[in-house]
């Protein structure tokens, strides 16, 4: 590959995880029941019936964890803070023993030397609110905007990197028109209007951020993936681009003062997802939501090739990698790193945020200890390492990149598949908690000594 790639000074080498996949302690110390308890613990929901009662133990473990992070020299965390921990009945009373424990993690990042970036919602909505109606409905927004005034009060003082929230259109579509995640609900015009109030709840936190915690960084992480028409016939060209258009423009655009995109509007018309038009759209709420921020948060995995069935027979010119583990990684999804390149270069040159962070990127592999206790995960190290450089090539591009974390720090509860798929640098034992340095852990703390490779 590429002879040296050096990454600019104070480039941030980050790692990533999210509190209901790595916390446990689900109904101690005083929180409050979330939607992902709810959907995990009904049966038939997550592969194998897994939940994340316990997951890594994290809330336990967590100076063990800050342990680690130091061992691998990581400049910096990501992690969420879990809304009904904070706030068990979604607003009102403060949980002080879930504020006690962010407020520990943060003191103990920064005395390791660890940038503390937090997201306020990566998923586990409160129960209490998801019985008042959830995302589609607009209190909320409100009441979101309220929990990040305790939290941002609480912590402003020391963390100064705030994303709202972490992939909203899968809340939005796979939560509330797919049901494929919490809470479950199968219904477009449920997800259309989640959408609207998951955008608006960020852009009315924004300046609440910036009050509450002066010198702060505030934005979104948004996923994108590489979406290719497989051939040059009209309806793969138009499979890409309405997918592209519902995960990542639907979002994006309004967040940059273009509003809904048209073309979508018209097919959300179609799929009957806006039979009452947009009257869950009050005035002023797009100023809100297109708020400046200081920040993009990317997360990238792959690309998508488009195939549509139809009759057209347009010769296919483009082509899925061959299924090897080199270019498939556990999760079924495709190896691409170019992906990654023009990905950057598309948000920036687009939409001009001020910086971007890749606040995720990684492969899921199940590479199991072996007899020594080594962990020789060969093909995340390759997935990393051409992200990594495909990261670089973006840069020298013109990119204002600012960092990239991995997904994730530790192995964890993925969601819907639950413990099956293995994400992490560090290897976890589901059944005594232990942990071990993966290779690719190793390998990548020789990445951030050297600030490339
Ligand atoms: C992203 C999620 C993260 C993790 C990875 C694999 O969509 O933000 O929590 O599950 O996918």
């Amino acid at each position: 590959m590429t002879n040296k790639i050096k990454f600019p000074k104070d480039f941030l080498w980050g790692a990533a995880t999210a509190s209901y996949q790595i916390e446990g302690a689900w109904d101690k110390y005083g929180k409050g029941e979330s939607t992902w308890d709810r959907f995990a613990h009904t049966p038939g929901r997550i592969r194998n019936n897994d939940t994340g009662d316990v997951a890594t133990d994290h809330y336990r473990l967590w100076k063990k964890d800050i342990g680690l992070m130091k061992k691998l020299g990581l400049k910096a965390y990501r992690f969420s803070v879990s809304w009904p921990r904070i706030l068990p009945m979604g607003r009102g009373k403060v949980n002080q023993k879930g504020v006690d424990f962010y407020s520990r993690l943060v003191d103990g990042l920064l005395a390791a030397d660890i940038t503390p970036f937090a997201t306020l919602y990566h998923w586990d909505l409160p129960q209490t609110l998801e019985d008042e109606g959830g995302w589609p409905v607009r209190s909320t927004a409100e009441a979101f905007v309220e929990y990040t005034d305790v939290v941002t009060r609480a912590l402003g003082d020391r963390v100064k990197s705030w994303a709202t929230h972490n992939e909203p259109a899968v809340v939005a579509w796979l939560g509330y028109e797919m049901g494929v995640h919490a809470p479950g609900k199968k219904d477009v015009t449920l997800g259309m209007k989640a959408a609207h109030h998951l955008l608006l709840s960020h852009g009315r936190a924004v300046p609440v951020i910036h009050r509450n915690s002066p010198n702060s960084e505030a934005g979104i992480v948004l996923n994108i993936s590489w979406k290719v028409p497989a051939s040059k016939s009209v309806m793969d060209m138009e499979s890409a681009r309405l997918d592209d258009g519902r995960w990542f423009r639907w979002f994006s655009d309004p967040l940059y003062t273009r509003g809904y995109p048209a073309d979508m509007t018209e097919h959300f018309m179609k799929l009957g997802a806006l039979s009452n038009g947009f009257d869950f759209v009050k005035t002023g709420d797009m100023q809100a939501i297109a708020t400046p921020t200081d920040f993009m948060g990317l997360n990238y995995y792959g690309r998508n090739l488009h195939r549509a069935n139809t009759p057209e027979n347009e010769p296919q010119i483009d082509f899925l990698l061959p299924k090897t583990p080199e270019h498939w990684t556990d999760m079924d999804w495709e190896n691409y790193p170019d992906g990654l390149t023009g990905s950057l270069g598309r948000v920036y040159f687009d939409y001009l945020p001020r910086r971007i962070y890749i606040s995720e990127n990684g492969a899921s592999y199940s590479t199991p200890p072996d007899e020594n206790g080594k962990v020789p995960d060969v093909h995340r190290i390759h997935y990393l390492k051409t992200h990594i450089a495909a990261a670089h090539r973006a840069i020298q591009a013109g990119v204002p990149l600012a960092g990239y974390f991995v997904w994730s720090l530790m192995d964890n509860f993925e969601w819907s598949f639950g413990y099956g798929q293995r994400f992490g640098i560090i290897w976890v034992d589901f059944e005594t908690r232990e942990r071990i340095l993966k290779d690719s852990a190793k390998w990548y703390k020789s990445v951030i000594r050297k600030n490339g490779f």
